[in-house]
Parts: structure tokens; sequence; C-alpha cells
């Protein structure tokens, strides 16, 4: 059995001002008709062993995102309330801790809620080969060929290509996982440009799949507080209606660390899965216009918008008409209370935004 751990505790700053932190960028449907948290679900449907998810969100969204799966007729979730944020590693944990207190010891997918899959048969594909590899107690990372030198990415320097025969054929033609020789998560601009140069390194997707003992094993070494407060956290925890509340005062004990500084930088034991599938994190406005539906000038058109002359730009109205003349290569999103309007190759710059925002309050 495979376990999906969907991470939903992020708050997505960089998509402000529709992304809040009462309405973060998982919840939101700026793709398609579902939201981030929804098609992140749905991509797994079809794919043979995959159960029921299992959701690690702030306590805060918990009826948001119950009735989310609701309207896409999942009923069978987990959902499991932080009372605090502390990053990706403890929600790893507690994923990893509630999975195997049954005695099993599945499979688990971590994937982040809030990214974009183009194809979702490439996705399977690398799926198949990241659970072959995964049940021999790998922990698997999916890697993307890097575009860019982004700094806010993990980056996975390919090692010796795994044998992918224990004696049986292998299930499928094309099981290909290497070795990691080196994980460094969010390097400096400079560091990024020769990794991108060398064309020895991918981008790590955020996504990973291994056994829940793997994962925990891995952080017994590296982090055992991380490991110890979620197992009080888990212990103490309570079931209130279809929600599973982790203890507060031990969690808030927990020190917070992300996955891949906690474990991926410093694990011998992990392996990477090339994944061809379209991904795109959705980290940017400018993200969002790259994977929108264009129109015949190239611009992304949400709401109630009218336009002349008006070209690559991205228009998001949410409760007025928006109009806009003569406009090239900008984002403009209309909100209740916020409208935001830069040019498309500044849109980095709005996290720094939102801090002035968040200390002026
Ligand atoms: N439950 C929970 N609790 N989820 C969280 C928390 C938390 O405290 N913090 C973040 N998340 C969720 C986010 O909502 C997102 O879905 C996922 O975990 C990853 O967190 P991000 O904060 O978005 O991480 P990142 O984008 O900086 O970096 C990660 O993703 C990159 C690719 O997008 C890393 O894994 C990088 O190595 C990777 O390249
Ligand atoms: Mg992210």
């Amino acid at each position: 059995m495979i376990y999906p751990v969907i991470l939903a505790g992020g708050s997505g700053t960089r998509l402000w001002p529709l992304s809040r932190e009462l309405y973060p960028k998982q919840l939101l449907d700026l793709v398609g008709d579902h939201t981030m948290l929804q098609s992140t679900v749905l991509r797994l449907k079809d794919f043979k062993g995959m159960s029921d998810p299992i959701v690690i969100c702030n306590e805060n969204h918990r009826f948001m995102i119950a009735e989310q799966f609701r309207n896409i007729s999942i009923s069978h979730a987990s959902i499991i309330l932080e009372p605090v944020g502390r990053n990706t590693a403890p929600a790893v944990a507690v994923a990893a801790l509630q999975a195997t207190s049954r005695g099993d010891d599945p499979l688990l997918l971590v994937l982040p809620a809030d990214h974009f899959i183009k194809d979702v048969s490439g996705l399977h594909n690398a799926l198949h080969t990241g659970v072959y590899f995964a049940r021999k107690g790998r922990l698997i990372t999916f890697g993307i060929v890097p575009e860019a030198p982004e700094t806010g990415y993990g980056y996975i320097r390919k090692g010796k290509k795994l044998a992918n025969s224990d004696g049986k054929p292998p299930e499928r033609e094309s099981l290909e996982a290497v070795a990691i020789d080196e994980f460094v998560e969010k390097p400096d601009l400079k560091t990024a440009i020769e990794y991108v140069n060398s064309e020895n390194y991918c981008w790590n997707s955020g996504m990973f799949m291994f056994r829940a003992s793997a994962v925990l094993e891995e952080m017994n070494t590296y982090v055992p507080e991380i490991v110890k407060a979620c197992e009080n956290a888990v212990l103490k925890g309570k079931e209130d209606l279809d929600f599973f509340r982790l203890d507060e005062q031990s969690f808030e004990a927990c020190p917070g660390d992300s996955i891949d500084y906690a474990v991926m930088e410093k694990t011998k034991n992990g392996a990477m899965v090339p994944m061809q599938a379209g991904w795109n994190d959705l980290g940017s406005w400018e993200a969002l216009w790259q994977v929108g539906e264009k129109d015949e000038h190239e611009n992304v058109i949400h709401g109630d918008v009218l336009i002349h002359d008006v070209k690559n730009s991205f228009l998001h109205a949410s409760t007025r008409l928006l109009a806009a003349v003569g406009l090239e290569d900008h984002i403009v999103v209309e909100t209740s209370d916020a409208v935001l309007i830069s040019p498309r190759n500044k849109v980095q710059d709005i996290k720094s935004l939102v801090n002035i925002l968040k200390a002026g309050q």
C-alpha cells in the first residue's frame, strides 16, 4: 500500500494578494477547474495501490480542506492538524508515525499541495520507478532538469545509475534511478549558476517516496529531537470530529526544519528518479502566466477583465471589472481589499512587499 502524504501547511506569500495566511495558495483554483490541493489528489487516481491521502495542515484551514475533499468525493482522507507550522520535517515525521501506528510499514509518497503537473502519465511513470526503489529501502526524490539558476530549490548532483534488478526481471523497462552524490538545499545564486551550467545537477521537485520506517530511521539518526517531539505530539494527540489534532504543547516544542535540510542533505541512502511531467511549483505570478491558458496576444485572463492593446500579461479580477489599455509584460491582480501591479520580471520581489506589510501589522 502507498500512502499519499500531502503537505498543505505553507502560506505561499509570493502569490499575494490572492494567497493569504487564511487562504493560502494550495486552496486556490488558479489553474484549471480544481484547487491545487484537489489536483494533487486527483492526479493519483488510477495509480494502483494508492490509499486515501493523509493531509497535514494548519488547524485554521481544517474546514476548507475537508470541504475541498468532499467536493471531489474523497471521503476517507486523514486530516492531521498542526497547531503551529514547524516546516516539513515534523509534518513528514508525524505522517510516518501515524502510518506505522498499526504495525504496518507502508510506502509514503510525500507531495507538496501547491504544484502544477501537466503530464499525469509522466508523473505515474516516475512513481512506478519510485515504488520499485523505495521498496528496497531507498529515500527517493523526483528530479527535474533545471531551466534556470533558481535559488529557491534544492539541487541534486547525479551519481551512479542504480542497478534495477535483484535477480528478478524489472517490472518495467524504464526503471531508472541514480544515487544522490550531493543534495544542496537553496544554494546561493553563484553556486546555482555553476550547478546549472555543469549539467550534473537536477532540481529537487519536493516530492519524495520512502518506507515510513526508512525515513524515521534517518530522522532518528540526524534529527532525533524532531522524532521525539512528534512522537509525543501524536501520542497525546486527540481525534476531533473528522480530524486528528496533534498535542499543542508537544508540537510547539518541536524544532522547525525542512525535510530537505533535516534528511535529504544528510542521508547516504537517497536516490533520485528523473521525472518528465511538465512540473512547475507555481512559486510566482510569472509561473502562473507560464502555465496558464493564453489568448491570441499571450495574455492569461481570469474573471471580469476588459483589455485593449494588452500583450504577454496576466490579469486577474476577483470582485469587479478590471480594465487595462496599452500594457505589456505585466501582472495585475485585483481582490476586494488589495490590488497588485507589477512588471512580470519583478514578481519575485513581492515577498519583500509582504514582509513590509507583515511588519506594519
Ligand atoms: N503541514 C505543513 N506544515 N506543510 C508545510 C509546512 C508546515 O509547517 N511548511 C511548508 N509546508 C508545505 C507547503 O505548503 C508546500 O506544499 C510544501 O510543504 C513545501 O514547502 P515550501 O515552503 O513550499 O518549500 P520550498 O518551495 O521552499 O522548497 C521545497 O520545494 C522545492 C520545489 O518546489 C524543497 O523541497 C526544495 O528542495 C524544492 O526544490
Ligand atoms: Mg514551494
